[in-house]
């Protein structure tokens, strides 16, 4: 595994790999890496003949100051984690990725207009800055992303398209604790009641998924009301919309494929997950 941390030196080693014509398979991430982010990567080192990923605490994508400070930098660990699946790190300074100043402004439309959207503004434009960067600069043949960010992801889809390029976007199943607790960074922030808390998120959701109505507005009652039972939550949304669209409906049959998604505060600690309804 080889560490770079500036643009000159990715390329130069990229484009080696590239003129003999080696299939390029990139996980971007934050670092602080879990098991998540590992099942990201394995299945990248299935697909691809070289890995590459990506560490790197994106400050355009933080709307909240003291979220970007708390958020944990494990770089040592994160490196040793990796190994086994990873060709090249990427862990470029803020000063690197920003050399060029982020003017980029992209338009997501109706798919940034609802849930993470209007909670955390100008987040998806930081994303897609990053991320579009990222995919210049590498040019990966294909690119892993969780389906915990599930509006995230669609919105990376929607960014290849905007960006004309030829990068397949593949989502990777949420990995989860044995408590159901959905695998994310700032987990490593939740007290042990807020942690054990914080099970019911899922419990919940799964619940839900059992109601005998297609009513989306019943569904959401049910979510509220069981998630406002237990002291710490603290429900910020959840919504139900079309799996493509990610826009809201009324009727689970109106859509193909529906979800739903949540955002809830556990203590301070920020967590979203989701569920699939068909
Ligand atoms: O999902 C994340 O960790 C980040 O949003 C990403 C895609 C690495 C961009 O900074």
């Amino acid at each position: 595994m080889v560490l770079i941390q500036t643009v000159e030196e990715l390329r130069d080693a990229l484009f080696r790999i590239k003129s003999v014509g080696k299939s390029i398979g990139l996980v971007p991430t934050m670092g602080a890496l879990h098991e998540g982010h590992l099942s990201l990567m394995r299945q990248a080192r299935k697909e691809n003949q070289v890995t590459v990923c990506s560490i790197f605490v994106n400050p355009t994508q933080f709307n909240n100051q003291e979220d970007l400070e708390k958020y944990p930098r494990t770089l040592d660990k994160d490196l040793e984690l990796v190994e086994p699946y990873i060709d090249f790190v990427f862990a470029p300074t803020a000063e690197e990725v920003y050399r060029e100043p982020a003017t980029e402004k992209y338009d997501f439309g109706a798919l940034e207009q609802v849930m993470e959207g209007p909670a955390r503004p100008g987040h998806f434009n930081g994303v897609g800055i990053i991320v579009g960067r990222l995919f210049k600069w590498i040019e990966p043949d294909k690119a892993y992303f969780g389906e915990k960010d599930y509006q995230q992801l669609i919105i990376i889809k929607n960014l290849v398209k905007q960006l004309n390029m030829d990068i397949q976007i593949v989502g990777c199943p949420i990995v989860r604790e044995a408590s159901g607790l959905a695998l994310s960074s700032r987990n490593q922030r939740l007290s042990e009641e807020e942690r054990q808390k914080a099970a019911n998120i899922y419990r919940i959701l799964k619940e839900s998924t059992l109601l005998a109505t297609p009513n989306t507005e019943e569904i959401k009652h049910f979510v509220e009301m069981e998630i406002n039972k237990i002291d710490i939550l603290r429900l910020e949304y959840y919504e139900i919309s079309d799996a493509e669209t990610l826009q809201p409906i009324r009727n689970l049959n109106e859509a193909k494929m529906a979800i739903g998604c949540i955002a809830v505060y556990a203590g301070d600690v920020r967590l979203i997950d989701n569920i699939r309804y068909k």
